[in-house]
C-alpha cells in the first residue's frame, strides 16, 4: 500500500483565493514575503486520508508519539519514524511542490520530527469555546493543515485568524482531506473545537522554512519543546540547521568561485563580512534556542519537584 505513487493518495484542488498580510492589515515586520494564508483547498484523496488516520492509529504512535500542554490538550508529534506513508507524503516533491506554489515561495518541510504532527480535540471540562489549539503564532514560517475529519453537517472545527484591527476570520475546512498553507509565524491563530456531530477533530500539520538558505529564516523552538521528546527534536533541530550553514556556505562559495579574482573590489569584501556576520547570527541562534528550550524545562522540572514536595 505504502508503494503506491505519491499521486494516489492526493486529490489536489487549487485553492480559490489566497490572503495577503497587507489586505490582513497585518504588520509584515520579519515576514519572509506579503503571504498570508490559503482559503481552505482539497489536497488528500480518501484513499490518503484514510491511510494517514490507519498509520496515527498504530499502537507506538499512539504510546510514544502523545502529548499535551496548556495549549494544546492532545497532539501527536514525532509520528513519522512510525509511519513510512506519512513520512513519505509529506517529505515528496509533489506536496512540497503544492505548498510552494501557493505560499509563492520555494519551501522545505523543516524536519522529520515536525511531519504531520496531528492536533486531536479531547473532550474538555472548559466546553464547547475551549479552543483545539489556543491562539499562538507558530514556531516556524510556514504551515500546512490538513483536517482529516469528516466535516460535512457540522459546527466548529475552523481555524480562526486575527486581522491586525482584532476581529476574527474564520476559516472552515469544507471536508476531509482539505487542507490551507499559512504564514504562521506572522498570522495569530487558533484552532475551534466541533461543537456537533462527534467531536471528533483531527488536524495535520507540517511545517516549513525556505528553501533557498540564503533567505531569513526565524525558526524557534519555544512552541515545541514542551510537547517533544526534546532529544528528538534537538536531533531534528541540530540536522536542519547544520544542513542550512552547509547550503549557506556553499553558496557563498560558489558565488566567490564566479567571481573571478581579478575582478574583485572592496564591495566584495564587505559582503563576504557581511554573510560571516549572517552566519554567525544563526549559528548563535541554533544554539540560543537549544540554550533557553533548556533553561525553561529545568524550570519546569523544578516546579514540578516542588509542587510534588508541598
Ligand atoms: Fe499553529
Amino acid at each position: 500500500m505504502t508503494d503506491e505513487p505519491v499521486r494516489t493518495y492526493l486529490n489536489y484542488r487549487p485553492p480559490e483565493q489566497c490572503y495577503t498580510l497587507q489586505e490582513l492589515d497585518i504588520t509584515y515586520g520579519q515576514a519572509i514575503s506579503d503571504y498570508a494564508i490559503s482559503s481552505p483547498f482539497q489536497l488528500l484523496s480518501s484513499t490518503g486520508i484514510e491511510a494517514l488516520k490507519s498509520e496515527i492509529l498504530a499502537e507506538e504512535v499512539q504510546s510514544q508519539c502523545k502529548f499535551s500542554c496548556e495549549r494544546t490538550a492532545c497532539c501527536l508529534r514525532g509520528v513519522s519514524r512510525y509511519c513510512p506513508l506519512l513520512k513519505r507524503l509529506w517529505s515528496s516533491q509533489e506536496v512540497t511542490d503544492i505548498v510552494s506554489k501557493i505560499a509563492g515561495v520555494k519551501l522545505k518541510p523543516v524536519m522529520d520530527y515536525e511531519l504531520g504532527v496531528c492536533n486531536i480535540q479531547v473532550p474538555d471540562a472548559r466546553g464547547d469555546d475551549a479552543l483545539v489549539d489556543d491562539w499562538h503564532t507558530d514556531s516556524y514560517p510556514f504551515v500546512a493543515i490538513v483536517m482529516l475529519s469528516d466535516t460535512a453537517g457540522l459546527v466548529g472545527g475552523e481555524t480562526l485568524v486575527k486581522r491586525g484591527d482584532g476581529s476574527v476570520l474564520p476559516f472552515a475546512f469544507p471536508s476531509a482531506g482539505s487542507c490551507l498553507v499559512m504564514q504562521g509565524q506572522h498570522v495569530v491563530h487558533c484552532g475551534r473545537r466541533m461543537v456537533s456531530g462527534p467531536g471528533e477533530r483531527v488536524t495535520m500539520v507540517t511545517s516549513y522554512v525556505p528553501a533557498d538558505p540564503c533567505l531569513p529564516d526565524r525558526s524557534i523552538m519555544k512552541g515545541t519543546w514542551r510537547v517533544s521528546h526534546r532529544s528528538q527534536l534537538y536531533y531534528g533541530w541540530a540536522k536542519y540547521r547544520f544542513a542550512s550553514l552547509a547550503a549557506q556556505a556553499n553558496a557563498r562559495l560558489s558565488a566567490l568561485e564566479n567571481r573571478p579574482e581579478a575582478a574583485v573590489e572592496e564591495e566584495d569584501v564587505q559582503d563576504i563580512m557581511a554573510w560571516l556576520t549572517h552566519m554567525e547570527d544563526f549559528t548563535r541562534k541554533t544554539r540560543e534556542e537549544m540554550l533557553s528550550c533548556e533553561a525553561a524545562y529545568g524550570q519546569l522540572k523544578s516546579a514540578q519537584a516542588v509542587s510534588q514536595q508541598a
